[in-house]
């Protein structure tokens, strides 16, 4: 509703205090009011029984006219009463004031009643003529047991007013003090709000342009701490994934401009005629070769963005691992030829049947042992399928030239190369982080016990469901 978080707690107090601060008032001027009335009313009466006990006594020659006019008037200024005696017909029969007595409409009325026998109370304030607001008891004049007058006493209600007044001065007063106080006060709480939030806010604009910026200070264990503490934590995330986003871009130019290179080397080369006629063939297969592995690398980037990203889905199908595996062993027993490699498949158990992205597992085993083909010069490489528990186990183990011990746990990265050979062998480091994905997707487990210069041993583990 407000635009600042000052306004808006300002507001929330201030009502909630005001309310608050008019409902005590409300109650401490009723009850004065109510214990004056009671108090006034007690006054009124009393002092109309007096006023009937001297008309008795005037009435029985015990006091004269004098008398009885100076005590109805000491008792009047006394207790601030004004005491009417009045015949039925109204006409004044004792006055304990100068003035004359102009009396109201409901007075007239309640006469009769008076008359009657009746005492009259009226306790909620009357103007009478431009005085000031009176409240009255009008009762029988009674002698003889007859009623032969009225009396009529007024009090008026100045101090009562002034009582109220001063409860609502004093009231106003604390509010007066407390809005400054409180304001300030929240002022103070709600800057130490809405700083932060505003710092926390603006750096995350510079955060979004690419600008470098500080670390938000923490200065709270509250909310608001967290807050900055978790800001603080998304900007290092955001400049870790920064920075490997600046990582591959310069990885997959670099991958990408190698063979570019020497094709373009080798074609001039041939074009421009330094290449002697009778090489050209040579040089042709080398830019065939490269090209192919540029097309192979594309193909791996491409892989890896999309399994990154999440986009993509697996079509799992029930399938024979057996089976694949054999295929895959077919597949690629044409390059052990070139080396003279002991190229096995054994299978463990029989059948084993996986419900999985039967494609993808076929990626998963011609990458391992793709791997153990360009690292294995001499030996053997042993596929191994097995079922154990509730997963199938993919094994594959070659004598080649292992992996060094502080390198193992980054083989899953992207762009890692743990070889020495530099591009000898080829590889970009795409395989295994393309392996470890799909491995992820099918809830399995990957693990590589290696021995350098003896050879290295992959184990895979995949779950068999079936859904
Ligand atoms: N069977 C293996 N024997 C020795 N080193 C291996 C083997 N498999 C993987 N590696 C090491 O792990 C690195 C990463 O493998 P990979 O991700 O497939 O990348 P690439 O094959 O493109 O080099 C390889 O460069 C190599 O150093
Ligand atoms: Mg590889």
């Amino acid at each position: 509703m407000f635009k600042s978080i000052y306004m808006n707690l300002f507001v929330t107090y201030l009502s909630v205090f005001l309310a608050i601060i008019i409902l005590i008032s409300f109650f401490m001027v009723s009850i004065f009011y109510r214990e004056f009335t009671i108090q006034a009313e007690q006054n009124l009466e009393n002092a109309g029984n007096r006023v009937n006990a001297l008309m008795e006594r005037y009435y029985n020659n015990e006091i004269t006219r004098v008398e009885l006019n100076s005590w109805i008037n000491a008792m009047s200024y006394i207790s601030n009463i004004k005491i009417y005696i009045l015949n039925p017909d109204t006409s004044s029969l004792s006055v304990a004031d100068d003035k004359d007595i102009s009396l109201n409409v409901q007075i007239i009325s309640d006469m009769t009643d008076i008359m009657n026998g009746a005492t009259i109370k009226r306790m909620n304030p009357i103007k009478l003529s431009s005085e000031d607001e009176v409240v009255y008891v009008g009762m029988p004049l009674e002698y003889n047991g007859q009623v032969s007058g009225v009396i009529l006493l007024f009090t008026p209600m100045t101090e009562l007013n002034k009582i109220s007044r001063e409860v609502l001065n004093t009231m106003l007063g604390i509010v007066g003090v407390t809005i400054l106080i409180s304001a300030f006060a929240i002022l103070r709480s709600s800057i130490r709000i809405s700083e932060p939030i505003v710092e926390i806010s603006n750096y995350a604009i510079e955060l979004g342009r690419g600008r470098e910026i500080p670390d938000i200070e923490i200065k709270s264990k509250d909310e608001i701490g967290r807050l900055g503490r978790s800001f603080n934590i998304m900007k290092k995330e955001i400049l870790v994934a920064e920075q490997m986003r600046r990582d591959i871009v310069a990885n997959v130019s670099h991958e990408l401009r190698t063979p570019l290179t020497s094709i373009i080397g080798f074609l001039k080369g041939i074009l421009d005629g330094v290449i002697k006629p009778e090489d050209e063939k040579k040089y042709l297969e080398l830019a065939y070769n490269e090209a192919n592995r540029l097309k192979d690398l594309t193909k791996e980037i491409v892989e890896v963005a999309k399994l990154e990203s999440g986009s993509t889905k697996l079509n799992k199908e029930r399938f024979v691992l057996n089976d694949l595996a054999k295929e895959v062993k077919i597949e690629l027993d044409g390059m052990v030829s070139e080396k003279k490699l002991n190229f096995t498949l054994e299978e463990k158990v029989k059948n084993i049947v996986l419900f999985a992205d039967k494609d993808r597992i076929r990626q998963v085993f011609i990458n391992i042992i793709n791997n153990s083909f360009k690292f294995t010069d001499k030996g053997y490489i042993k596929v191994t399928i097995n079922r154990k528990d509730k997963n199938a186990i993919i094994q594959v183990a070659d004598s080649g030239t292992g992996i060094k011990k502080d390198k193992i746990s980054y083989l899953f990265n992207k762009f890692y190369t743990a070889n020495e050979y530099g591009n000898a062998t080829n590889g970009a480091g795409l395989g295994l982080n393309i392996v470890k994905n799909i491995v992820d997707m099918h809830d399995g487990t990957i693990k590589v016990d290696s021995e350098y210069g003896k050879g290295t041993k992959i184990t895979i583990h995949i779950p068999i469901v079936f859904e």
